[in-house]
């Protein structure tokens, strides 16, 4: 009976250390997924800049849609508790889930900005295009200021 006791309760305690095993490993996940997604957004953005200037409009399109695409699954890689930590290599602000209506606001704002650049290239209106550029990469700096640490 005693050894039926200390089985148990040492089945659980492994139960338990591999469930948060996975938790934490998942979160982490995300955590690299999404600043692999912003470093490519990075890039992008060099791309597209330097596509609006030379009026390429095939690199333009490929290089705003990628930002389409980024922003569609933007929120859905913020899960709950995957902000920054002391475990962990997130600059996520915690006031990302305190206000995730506000953070929502400010993607959405990313991704009307992304759709007038598309826009704006898809008629070949380069100086439009440079314009919305420009009012794009002030949504990723209104983010960071409000959002990352
Ligand atoms: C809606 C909010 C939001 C928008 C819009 C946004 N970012 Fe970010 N960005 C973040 C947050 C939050 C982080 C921190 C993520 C983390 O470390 O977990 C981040 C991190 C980054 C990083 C660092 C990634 C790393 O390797 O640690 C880069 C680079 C970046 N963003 C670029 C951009 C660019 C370029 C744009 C615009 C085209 C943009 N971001 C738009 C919220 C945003």
């Amino acid at each position: 009976m005693e050894r039926l006791i200390i089985f148990k309760t040492f089945s659980m305690l492994f139960a338990c250390l591999f469930i948060s095993d996975v938790t934490f490993g998942e979160t982490r996940n995300f955590i690299n997924d999404r600043q692999a997604m912003f470093d490519k957004s990075k890039s992008k953005m060099k791309i597209l800049r330097q596509s609006i200037r030379d009026r390429d409009q095939e690199a333009g399109l490929a290089a705003i849609t990628f930002h389409l695409d980024w922003s569609n699954k933007l929120e859905s890689s913020f899960p709950p508790g995957s902000e920054a930590s002391v475990t962990n290599s997130s600059d996520a602000s915690g006031s990302i889930w305190s206000n995730f209506e506000g953070f929502k606001n400010l993607n959405t704002d990313y991704l009307n900005k992304a759709r007038q650049v598309k826009t704006a290239i898809e008629s070949e209106d380069f100086v439009l295009a440079k314009d919305s550029f420009l009012q794009l990469t002030r949504t990723c700096k209104t983010c960071h200021e409000k959002f990352r640490n």
